[in-house]
C-alpha cells in the first residue's frame, strides 16, 4: 500500500468523510457517524452504508464521497470518478450492511521522461505514457487527442509517432502515413523519420489539399476491402498495423464546400468502423470534436482518448459525454489533461494525465 497500511487508509478515509460527509449535507441534522464503515483493499475501497440510513444513497452521496476521498488520498492515490454511482453487494453476515459503494483507486501517476534508448530496445507492443498507465497498442481501435491551443496536442502526437515507428525497423509497431494542415512539428518528424506525409503546397488552397486527403483516404478503403477479402478466406491472418495521422482536424474541415465534406465525412468513417479487424487505425488530433469536425461514430469507435489544456465539463463534453470534472485532479502545466482508454478491461477510467517527455529527432520540436 502507498503512504499508510490499510488500517491507516481505512481510520483516515472514516474520520474524513465523518467530518466532511456531516458538513455538507443540507439538513443538519443527519448525522453520517456511525451509520457506515469503510473497507480498504490494494485496488480501492467501500463505503459501506448502514441500512436504513438517515442519508440519501444516490449519486449525490456517490459524488460527495468521491470529492472527499479524491483529496484525502493525494498524492498516494487518484479515486476513479464514475459517471453513476457503483453500488455493489457486500459480503457481510449483517442484512444492514449487505451493499456498499466501491471506488476504485490507483497510485497517483507522475509525468515520465523517455529515453531513445528505451523506445530502441523495446521490442513490445505497450506505450508507456505515465508512471503506472501503459497501453497495449495491440487493443487500441482509433486514437483522439484533443485540446487547445498550445496544451500539447502536437508534442504528444510526435511522441506517439515516434514510439509507433521506433528509431529502427526492429522496433516499428505501426506502418505510418501522415496529413499535417499546419506542417508543424508532425511534418518535420516525418522529414526527420522519412515517414510519408501530406501537406499543403500552397496558400488558401484548402479545397484542394482536402481533395488530396480524401483521395489518399479512399486508398486506404482499398486497403481494408482487400484485408477484409483475406481474413473471409482464412480468419487467423493477423495484418500489419497501420496508422493514418491527421493532426489539426479543424484546420481541415472547416470552411469547406459540403459535397467536398461529405465525402471526406464518409471515407473516415469507414476507415474507423471496419479499421478494427484490419489493424488499419486513425489518429486524430484536433482542437475539438464536435459533430462539424468529426461524424459521431469516428468519436464513438476511439477507444483511446485525450483531452489536454483546459478541463471543464465545456471541453469535455466532447469525450468523454457522460463525464463531470468536478473534484477530478488535473495537474497544471503544458501538456496535462485527461485520459481514458476502454480496453474492455477497465471500462470508463478517466484519469488524470501527464504527457510523456522524451527525445524528438533534432529540429522536430
Ligand atoms: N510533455 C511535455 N513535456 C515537455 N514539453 C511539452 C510537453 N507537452 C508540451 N510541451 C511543450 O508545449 C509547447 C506547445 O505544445 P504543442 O505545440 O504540442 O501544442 P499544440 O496543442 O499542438 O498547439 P497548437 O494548437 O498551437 O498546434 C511545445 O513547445 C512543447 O515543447
Ligand atoms: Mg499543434
Amino acid at each position: 500500500m502507498q503512504g499508510l497500511d490499510v488500517k491507516g487508509w481505512k481510520n483516515m478515509l472514516k474520520q474524513a468523510l465523518n467530518l466532511g460527509l456531516g458538513s455538507s449535507s443540507s439538513t443538519e441534522t443527519t448525522s453520517y457517524s456511525g451509520s457506515f464503515d469503510i473497507s480498504v483493499d490494494e485496488n480501492g475501497f467501500a463505503f459501506v452504508p448502514r441500512i436504513p440510513a438517515s442519508y440519501f444513497i444516490d449519486n449525490g452521496l456517490y459524488e460527495s464521497i468521491f470529492k472527499i476521498a479524491n483529496v484525502v488520498c493525494f498524492p498516494f492515490y487518484t479515486v476513479i470518478k464514475k459517471p453513476t454511482m457503483n453500488l455493489i453487494s457486500w459480503s457481510a453476515d449483517d442484512f444492514h450492511s449487505k451493499r456498499a459503494l466501491w471506488f476504485d483507486w490507483m497510485p497517483v501517476n507522475t509525468r515520465i521522461k523517455v529515453p531513445e534508448s528505451y523506445i530502441l530496445k523495446n521490442r513490445s507492443h505497450i506505450i508507456p505514457i505515465m508512471s503506472h498507465f501503459f497501453v497495449d497498442f495491440n487493443s487500441v481501435t482509433s486514437i483522439l487527442i484533443a485540446g487547445n491551443s498550445g496544451s500539447g496536442k502536437s508534442y504528444f502526437l510526435s511522441y506517439l509517432l515516434n514510439f509507433l515507428y521506433g528509431m529502427n525497423h526492429r522496433s516499428k509497431i505501426s506502418d505510418l502515413f501522415v496529413i499535417d494542415p499546419k506542417k508543424d512539428s508532425p511534418a518535420r518528424w516525418c522529414k526527420a523519420c522519412n515517414v510519408d506525409c501530406l501537406f499543403p503546397t500552397k496558400q488558401g488552397a484548402t479545397t484542394d489539399f482536402v481533395a488530396d486527403v480524401t483521395e489518399v483516404l479512399s486508398r486506404f478503403v482499398k486497403i481494408i476491402y482487400d484485408r477484409q477479402d483475406q481474413l473471409y478466406e482464412n480468419s487467423s491472418i493477423k495484418f500489419p498495423h497501420v496508422c493514418i495521422v491527421i493532426d489539426e482536424l479543424l484546420a481541415l474541415t472547416e470552411n469547406i464546400p459540403k459535397k467536398l465534406k461529405d465525402s471526406f465525412f464518409s471515407m473516415i468513417s469507414t476507415i474507423s468502423l471496419m479499421g478494427r479487424s484490419t489493424n488499419v487505425h486513425l489518429i486524430l488530433v484536433s482542437q475539438r470534436f464536435d459533430a462539424n469536425v468529426i461524424p459521431v461514430v469516428v468519436r464513438q469507435q476511439a477507444n483511446l482518448k485525450i483531452q489536454l489544456g483546459v478541463i471543464s465539463s465545456a471541453t469535455t463534453r466532447f469525450l468523454f459525454e457522460d463525464l463531470d470534472p468536478a473534484g477530478i485532479l488535473v495537474p497544471t502545466g503544458r501538456g496535462t489533461g485527461l485520459i481514458s482508454f476502454n480496453d474492455n478491461k477497465k471500462l470508463n477510467q478517466i484519469l488524470p494525465l501527464q504527457t510523456p517527455t522524451f527525445e524528438a529527432p533534432k529540429g522536430v520540436i
